[in-house]
C-alpha cells in the first residue's frame, strides 16, 4: 500500500501515520522528521536546509526529491510506505511520479487531510513533542500522563521550534501558496480521499478504519487502536 498523506501544517498527519504504519506494516516516511533528524548533524547538508525549517519556508524541491529517491531506494518500502508532508509542491509531485515510474510502482491513495485554521494554530500551539522518539502530545487534546515527560519512553517532552506563532503563520501561508494546489493535481487522478480532519484524532482514526475496510486494505493488526493509551508505558 502506498500512502500520501496531504494537508496543512497541524492536520494530524504525523499522528495517523504513527497507528497506520504499526496496522499497515509499512514504513511512515516524513520528510519534516528526516530534515529534523539532518538538522543534529554538523554538515552541509544541515547548514543547507537550516535558514528554510527556522523560518518555516519550504526546502528547496532538488534537496527534498534527493532525500526521498534515497529513502525509497531502502528494502523496507518495497511493500509499502505511508508518506507524510512529502510531496509539498507540483515539482516534487511530479518527481515523485518519475521516480515510481521508473520502480513500476504507483501511488494507491492520497488522503487529504481538510482542516480549518483555527484548529491548526490551537493544535500547534499545544503541541508537545519527544526529545528522544518523536511522540506527539497535546497540551489539552493528548497530554502526557506525567506532566513534561514522554509515556512511551521516558523522554522530555517540549515544544517544536518551528510551531512558534509567527512561524506557524508563515508555514500556513507556505502551504496555501505552494501545496494546497496539490489537492487538485491528485483528485484529477481519482486517487484523493478527503477526510474531515477537524473531528478528534479517535474519530479520523474510526473514519480510516472503515475507509481502509471497504478498500480491503491488508492489516497486520485488526486490535483497535484508542488513541490516548499507549502499548508502552513509563508513567
Ligand atoms: P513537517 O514536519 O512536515 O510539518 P507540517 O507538515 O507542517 O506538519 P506537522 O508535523 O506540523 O503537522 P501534522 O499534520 O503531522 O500534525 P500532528 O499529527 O503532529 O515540516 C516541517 C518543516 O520542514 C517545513 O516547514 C519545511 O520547512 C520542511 N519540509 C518538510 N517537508 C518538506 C517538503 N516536502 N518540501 C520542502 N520542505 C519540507 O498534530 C499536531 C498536533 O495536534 C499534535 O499535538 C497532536 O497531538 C494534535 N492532534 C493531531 N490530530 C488531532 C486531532 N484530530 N484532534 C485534535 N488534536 C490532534
Amino acid at each position: 500500500m502506498k500512502l500520501i498523506l496531504l494537508g496543512p501544517p497541524g492536520a494530524g498527519k504525523g499522528t495517523q501515520a504513527e497507528i497506520w504504519k504499526e496496522k499497515l506494516g509499512i514504513p511512515h516516511i516524513s520528510t519534516g522528521d528526516m530534515l529534523r533528524q539532518v538538522l543534529q548533524e554538523d554538515s552541509l547538508l544541515s547548514r543547507k536546509v537550516k535558514p528554510f525549517v527556522e523560518k518555516g519556508e519550504l526546502v528547496p524541491d532538488e534537496i527534498i526529491l534527493e532525500i526521498i529517491e534515497n529513502r525509497l531506494s531502502s528494502a523496507d518500502t518495497k511493500i509499502g510506505f505511508i508518506l507524510d508532508g512529502f510531496p509539498r509542491t507540483l515539482k516534487q509531485a511530479q518527481g515523485l511520479e518519475d521516480l515510481l515510474k521508473g520502480m513500476n510502482k504507483q501511488i494507491d491513495l492520497v488522503l487529504y487531510f481538510a482542516t480549518s485554521i483555527e484548529k491548526i494554530i490551537e493544535r500547534l500551539r499545544g503541541r508537545l513533542v519527544c526529545s528522544q522518539c518523536g511522540m506527539n502530545y497535546h497540551l489539552k487534546n493528548m497530554p502526557p500522563k506525567k506532566e513534561g515527560v514522554c509515556d512511551k519512553c521516558g523522554g522530555r517532552l517540549s515544544q517544536r521550534e518551528d510551531d512558534r506563532e509567527e512561524t506557524v503563520r508563515k508555514r500556513i501561508e507556505v502551504y496555501l501558496q505552494q501545496t494546497a494546489e496539490l489537492i487538485e493535481f491528485y483528485r484529477a487522478k481519482g486517487i484523493l480521499h478527503t477526510i474531515d480532519a477537524n473531528k478528534d484524532a479517535q474519530e479520523v482514526y474510526k473514519e480510516l478504519v472503515l475507509l481502509f475496510g471497504k478498500k480491503g486494505f491488508n492489516l497486520k493488526s485488526n486490535d483497535f487502536h484508542k488513541i490516548g493509551e499507549r502499548t508502552e508505558s513509563h508513567a
